[in-house]
C-alpha cells in the first residue's frame, strides 16, 4: 500500500478500487423535462481502475491528492462533492478524510472514470465513517452525483434506463467476455458536447413521451442478445452518440477502423460519449492473442492501449 496520506491517525486506512465501465448498447431516446437525455443503455465493468486510499478523520477537514497532474482536486472534484454530500447527510460535520487518487482510467474518455471515483468515495467513506448507509442509500446519493455513479457503485453487467441512474440487473456472461480498449491520448470529449450534439443532429427524431420510451426500454430488456449476455450470440454494440460524435472527430473513426480490421472480433464501437473505443471478444485468451499481435501498430497510431476481462462487481474493497 502507498503511503502518499500522511495525515494523523484517526482509523484505519481503507484502499477502494473504482473500476472503469464499457457501453455495450447506448441509445438516445429522447430529452427529459430536466434538460437530460432519455437513455437506454447496458453497462458492464472492465478491469481498468483507479484506487482511492482514504485516511478517516475527525477535524472536519476533506482533502484530495492525486498522481494525476491534469486533475483539478478542489470542490469540483466528484470524489470531493461524494464525500461533502455523504457528511451533509450524515449531520456529523466534524467528519473529515485524507484521500488519495491513484488514476488510471483516462480522463474524459467515456469510461466514466469520475464516476467510479465518486462511487468508490461514498462507499469507502460510509465504511470509515461507520455511517451504515444502505446500498439503495448510497445508490439515492449517488445518482444526485451524476447519471453514471449509481451504475458504478454496483457495477458488472446492467441495464440502466432514465439519466443512465435506474439500474435493472442482467445475467453476465458465464466467461467474462474481453475488450481491446483503445484512446487517442491527445483528446478528451466533455459529455455535455456530445449530448448536445446529439440533440442537434438527432432531435428531430426524439420520442418525445413516456410510452414511447416504455416501448424502447422494452425493447432492448427483450433482446435475445441479452438473455444471457454470452459470447455466441454477441451484442450489436449500438451507440447513438458514436456516428454524431465520431463525424466531428476523426480520430474515432481512425480507431474504429483499426479495431475492425483486427480479426477474430466480435465487434467494435465507441464507448460513452467517446473518445475511447473497443473491440470485443470472447474470452480474455482470445483478446489478449489479438492484443500481443496488434499492439505495435495500434502504438504506431499514437494509441493508448489496454487488453481488459469482464467484471462482475463495481466499486470494492481492495483487499
Ligand atoms: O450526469 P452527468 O454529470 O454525468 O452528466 C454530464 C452531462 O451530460 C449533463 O450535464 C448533460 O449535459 C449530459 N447528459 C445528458 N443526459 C444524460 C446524461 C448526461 O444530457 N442522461
Amino acid at each position: 500500500m502507498s503511503s502518499s496520506i500522511t495525515s494523523q491517525s484517526s482509523g484505519p486506512m481503507l484502499r477502494i478500487k473504482a473500476p472503469a465501465k464499457i457501453n455495450l448498447h447506448l441509445e438516445v431516446l429522447g430529452l427529459r423535462n430536466d434538460g437530460f437525455h432519455e437513455l437506454a443503455m447496458v453497462m458492464q465493468t472492465i478491469d481498468l481502475a483507479d484506487f482511492i486510499e482514504i485516511k478517516p478523520k475527525s477535524d472536519g477537514l476533506i482533502t484530495l491528492t492525486t498522481d494525476s497532474p491534469e486533475l483539478a482536486t478542489g470542490e469540483e472534484n466528484l470524489i470531493v462533492k461524494a464525500a461533502k454530500l455523504l457528511r451533509s447527510r450524515s449531520g456529523m460535520s466534524n467528519l473529515g478524510a485524507a484521500m488519495h487518487l491513484e488514476k488510471n482510467i483516462p480522463i474524459g474518455a467515456g469510461l466514466a472514470g469520475g464516476s467510479s471515483d465518486g462511487a468508490a468515495a461514498l462507499f469507502g467513506l460510509n465504511v470509515c465513517w461507520n455511517l451504515s448507509f444502505t446500498t439503495g442509500e448510497l445508490i439515492e446519493l449517488a445518482s444526485e452525483l451524476g447519471s453514471d455513479v449509481a451504475f458504478c457503485l454496483e457495477g458488472g453487467s446492467k441495464l440502466c434506463f432514465g439519466r443512465g441512474e435506474k439500474l435493472e440487473d442482467i445475467v453476465g456472461p458465464d466467461e467474462p467476455m474481453s475488450v481491446i480498449l483503445v484512446k487517442d491520448p491527445d483528446m478528451s470529449i466533455s459529455t455535455p458536447w456530445a449530448y448536445e450534439l446529439c440533440k442537434e443532429v438527432n432531435g428531430r427524431k426524439y420520442l418525445n413521451n413516456e410510452h414511447d420510451f416504455e416501448v424502447s426500454r422494452q425493447q432492448l430488456r427483450n433482446s435475445s442478445w441479452l438473455h444471457p449476455l454470452r459470447s455466441s450470440n454477441p451484442p450489436p454494440l449500438e451507440n447513438d452518440l458514436e456516428n454524431v460524435v465520431s463525424s466531428k472527430t476523426p480520430s474515432i473513426e481512425n480507431s474504429l477502423s483499426l479495431l475492425r480490421a483486427i480479426p477474430g472480433s466480435l465487434g467494435a464501437a465507441m464507448s460513452g460519449s467517446g473518445p475511447s473505443c473497443f473491440a470485443l471478444f470472447s474470452t480474455y485468451k482470445d483478446a489478449k492473442y489479438f492484443f500481443d499481435q496488434y499492439r505495435h501498430k495500434l502504438e504506431k497510431h499514437g494509441l493508448q492501449i489496454w487488453c481488459c476481462p469482464f467484471c462482475d462487481e463495481g466499486v470494492r474493497l481492495e483487499k
